[in-house]
């Protein structure tokens, strides 16, 4: 075995992460804890997790259930379309593999919204099976164990870290190896390293040369589109009127306030809404949002409207009560925009 991964064991028995609520040996607690722990830090996904399983305790159960609820049990974890594959991959699993997960890396990499690093992760700490993960995370500790240079977002670059992080695999004892590497790389080797408390210093290529801070080679930095978007909030008493997003896009499935392309002024906004079937009392201009995505930046023109009459509403388009909007599930920014209106 690599001494990398003999130190690294060592190191994750004693002082790694070995109390987290999803270290167990269950396949679907480990699928579902790793999709919600994908772009997400552990703080984070631990309370979203346990109302989830609570909810949710099985795959049955989840590939049972409505996409609203669903939905609901993700909102405001983000990137939504994990919610939508998870739902989906549930159902795959119940439908063509009798509730039974795969137990390799590569059918699991067949089911939806499941990568190859997702693969990897549910293989090895459900089954054993000698795979590697390979996030960004990973990816820095090995460039700089091994002192690899180039952007780690390039496809050449990843297929030599892919290749190095599978040499790397142990015989046994995956489970405090892939934690190994997820600990190492969120509490020792950051982005600022602490080389003096690191299992691998040794031999770490980067720290001989001193060069821990130049790698990995940082990736391009890419432009972020910018869209302008006016959003309604539409209200009457304590109500606020919400529309389920039915087209594509990051809120597909979520409810949301009514929006349109653009900045628009009081005057047009009510112009816009008379048309959709309400009657103004009047409108306000809120302060403006932004909210960046992966891809693209958003900014948020918010507008209340004081409405004395509403279109007819069905299950996709009604008036909740402000206060009982945590039962929907609404995206981040939309909850800022109400809780600074209703809330104060
Ligand atoms: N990040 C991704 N998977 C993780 C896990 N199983 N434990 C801690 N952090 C993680």
């Amino acid at each position: 075995m690599s001494i990398f991964s003999q130190n690294l064991i060592a190191w994750q028995k004693c002082h790694g992460r070995n109390d987290l609520p999803w270290q167990v040996k269950d396949p679907y607690v480990r699928w579902l804890s790793e999709v919600m722990l994908q772009q997400t830090q552990v703080t984070t996904v631990l309370g979203y997790f346990d109302r989830f399983i609570k909810r949710f305790p099985t795959v049955e159960s989840l590939a049972l259930a409505h996409e609203d609820e669903v939905m609901q049990y993700w909102a405001g974890l983000g990137y939504y379309s994990r919610a939508r594959n998870l739902h989906r991959c549930a159902q795959v699993i119940v439908k063509q593999y009798q509730g039974q997960f795969p137990q390799d890396r590569e059918t699991l990499e067949t089911l939806p919204g499941i990568g190859r690093s997702t693969a990897a992760a549910i293989a090895a700490f459900a089954f054993d099976a000698r795979e590697t993960i390979l996030d960004g995370n990973v990816k820095r500790v090995l460039a700089r164990y091994l002192a690899i240079e180039g952007a780690t977002n390039q496809t050449s670059v990843t297929k030599i870290l892919w290749e190095k992080a599978q040499a790397l695999v142990p015989e046994a004892e995956m489970t405090a190896y892939i934690q190994g590497l997820m600990d190492l790389g969120a509490l020792i080797c950051t982005r600022t390293p602490h080389c003096d408390r690191c299992p691998v210093a040794e031999h770490c290529q980067a720290h001989h040369q001193g060069r821990e801070l130049e790698l990995p080679t940082p990736n391009p930095k890419k432009s972020r589109p910018q869209k302008t978007r006016t959003f309604f909030l539409l209200w009457q008493d304590d109500y606020v009127w919400v529309e389920k997003r039915l087209q594509k896009g990051v809120w597909q499935g979520l409810f949301s306030l009514p929006e349109v392309e653009g900045e628009l002024d009081e005057e047009l906004a009510e112009d816009y809404v008379a048309r959709l079937g309400f009657e103004v009392r009047n409108a306000k201009v809120l302060p403006n949002l932004i909210h960046d995505f992966s891809h693209y930046r958003l900014l948020m023109n918010p507008i209340a409207i004081n409405v004395k009459k509403a279109p007819m509403s069905d299950e996709n388009h009604l008036f909740i009560e402000a206060s009982c909007r945590q039962l929907v599930g609404l995206p981040t920014p939309i909850e800022t925009i109400l809780s600074k209106f209703f809330d104060g």
